[in-house]
């Protein structure tokens, strides 16, 4: 129980750049909070203790803010960042590793009791904040659901998927269904520090100078070979007597230190 629980802890300090400490994370993160009701409640559902279930998720629900039905399944290391509002339904499943953020609802669109009504999170999917996903279906291991987003179809695994009602984007890093859970970075919000827009604006820069720096080196060649023709023929040097023909540009040590 406590291996558990100190993993549980360790997944939010990983995941929140806010976490300072495991005191912080044991009392101020009502994700967690919901997380180890829920396994007390799912405990008593699957023992025949239904309405015991329903009773202690009904006072997370209060205490937390989080609304999980005692049937639904979580694996490890689920985290429920900030998590007020959100609902998860009693046949939805989560995966392993998943990140869940405030007002998502896991949800079901048919009122037949007895079916999979909710949907089936893979390994490592990033829900984004008020993002909806409706119905039985799967979202593949590795997916991103954008926020807001109504999500009325299977995703397939390391897609993102946007809007109302949700459509596939195409992926900026590759993430596939070939590559596995395992090989894939946890993305606080869905990006990644290489998507760091600053980061990648300086590296676009450093490249675009770099490409300059050799296309000027090759006008001087043109010119230094013009000049000294002129000069054979007694004509004007046609170099300027300040031009910086020794400048570089330390194309490479920028970009270490912008993390290329
Ligand atoms: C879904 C998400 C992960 C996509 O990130 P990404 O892969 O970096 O995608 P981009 O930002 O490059 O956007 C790609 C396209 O999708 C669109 N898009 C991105 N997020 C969207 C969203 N939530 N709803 C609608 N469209 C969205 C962009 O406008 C862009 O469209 P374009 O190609 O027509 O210009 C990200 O937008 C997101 O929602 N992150 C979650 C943030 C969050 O919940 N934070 C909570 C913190 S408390």
């Amino acid at each position: 129980m406590f291996a558990r629980l100190r993993s549980d802890i360790q997944c939010i300090l990983d995941r929140d750049p806010a976490a300072r400490s495991t005191w912080e994370v044991l009392t101020c993160y009502p994700g967690l909070h919901a997380l180890v009701l829920h396994r007390r409640a799912h405990w008593c559902w699957n023992h025949g203790f239904k309405w015991l279930g329903r009773f202690i998720s009904h006072l997370s629900r209060g205490f937390t803010g989080i609304e999980i039905h005692p049937g639904a399944k979580i694996g490890e290391r689920v985290f429920f960042d900030h998590a007020m509002g959100v609902v998860v339904g009693e046949t939805a499943e989560i995966g392993d590793g998943c990140t869940i953020y405030q007002g998502v609802t896991l949800g079901g669109t048919s009122l037949y009791k007895g079916t999979k009504r909710h949907p089936t999170l893979g390994r490592d999917v990033v829900v984004s904040a008020g993002a909806k996903v409706l119905g039985g279906f799967v979202v593949g291991d590795g997916a991103k659901i954008g926020s807001n987003a109504v999500v009325i179809k299977p995703v397939p695994a390391g897609a993102t998927a946007v809007g109302i009602p949700a459509r596939i984007i195409p992926s900026k890093n590759g993430a596939s269904a070939d590559v596995t859970a395992s090989e894939r970075k946890f993305s606080a919000y869905g990006i990644t520090l290489e998507d760091d827009p600053l980061s990648q604006a300086m590296k676009g820069l450093i490249d675009h100078a770099s490409s300059q720096e050799h296309q000027i080196a090759l006008l001087w060649q043109a010119i230094e070979k013009l000049s000294a023709s002129a000069r054979a023929g007694a004509g004007a040097d046609c170099v300027p007597q300040d031009a910086a023909l020794s400048e570089t540009f330390e194309a490479e040590r920028l970009a270490q230190l912008v993390g290329k």
